[in-house]
């Protein structure tokens, strides 16, 4: 580096107080329009830090494009294939089992192997295992047996993630809850299908059982009189 020998003053740049490889440097003030687009750039950082970071009042960049990217995919509603596709996904499955444990586990336990809630890992189902019954489930509620409705707390994207876990716990059978509900069957046709078949075999076995009982008498009967004959 090659010594200041004297200060030079410069007609345009001013004092000149540095020279190296003949580039001089002067100090000069910045031109206020600089120095404000400079300090307006420190405020919007603080701003922004605040505002995505701390508070989380708008969603990140990434978040609101695979926020769109969904929408798109499920066109406002949920597919049996969207929600198969987030249970495959461990992204989705995570978050939901991270809200699982905040919301869910008080009654259905952490690994959802219930508790006042059903137990979810077995192969028998109230409401349907398949995955839109789940997520009906989990989205609409059963207000009336303690099953509280999510969508309109969560909202669509944390059912949607909510459903992706207990999609990938089903029929991973802990010990937990009695079974409750009907046994179902992946591609059975779901819960409803499964009751259908009870409920039409209701009607003939009840005429099948009152018949055994006309029968039943008329032997009792046979039986009496044969009793009644024989001290004669
Ligand atoms: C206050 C207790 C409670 C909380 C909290 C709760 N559940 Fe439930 N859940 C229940 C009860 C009780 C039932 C059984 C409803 C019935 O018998 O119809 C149930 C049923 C279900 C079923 C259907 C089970 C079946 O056999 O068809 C699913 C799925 C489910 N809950 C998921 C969840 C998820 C996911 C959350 C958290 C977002 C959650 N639950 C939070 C009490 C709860």
């Amino acid at each position: 580096m090659a010594e200041l020998k004297e200060k030079r003053h410069d007609a345009i740049q001013g004092e000149i107080i540095h020279v190296y490889d003949g580039i001089e440097e002067a100090d000069n003030e910045l031109p206020l329009w600089w120095l404000w687009t400079f300090y307006g750039a420190i405020v919007f950082a603080v701003f922004y830090w605040f505002a995505y970071h701390e508070f989380e009042a708008a969603p990140l960049p990434p978040q609101e494009y695979a926020i769109a990217l969904q929408e798109r995919a499920s066109g406002g509603e949920v597919s049996e294939e969207l929600l198969v596709a987030l249970a495959n996904d461990p992204e989705a499955v995570s978050a939901g089992q991270a809200l699982f444990g905040e919301h869910c586990a008080v009654c259905h336990r952490e690994r959802g192997e219930g508790n006042i809630g059903p137990n979810l890992t077995d192969p028998y189902w109230i409401h349907g295992g398949g995955p839109t019954d789940i997520h009906a489930t989990i989205d609409e509620g059963q207000l009336q047996n303690g099953m509280p409705a999510w969508g309109p707390t969560l909202g669509g994207e944390s059912v949607q993630q909510l459903t992706a876990f207990v999609l990938s716990i089903r029929d991973t059978n802990l010990e937990g809850k009695e079974p409750q509900g009907e046994r179902w069957v992946p591609g059975g046709g779901g819960g409803s299908a499964a009751e259908e078949p009870g409920d039409e075999g209701a009607a003939p076995e009840a005429e099948e059982a009152a018949e055994a009982e006309e029968t039943d008498d008329a032997q009792d009967a046979e039986t009496d009189t044969e009793a009644s004959g024989t001290p004669t």
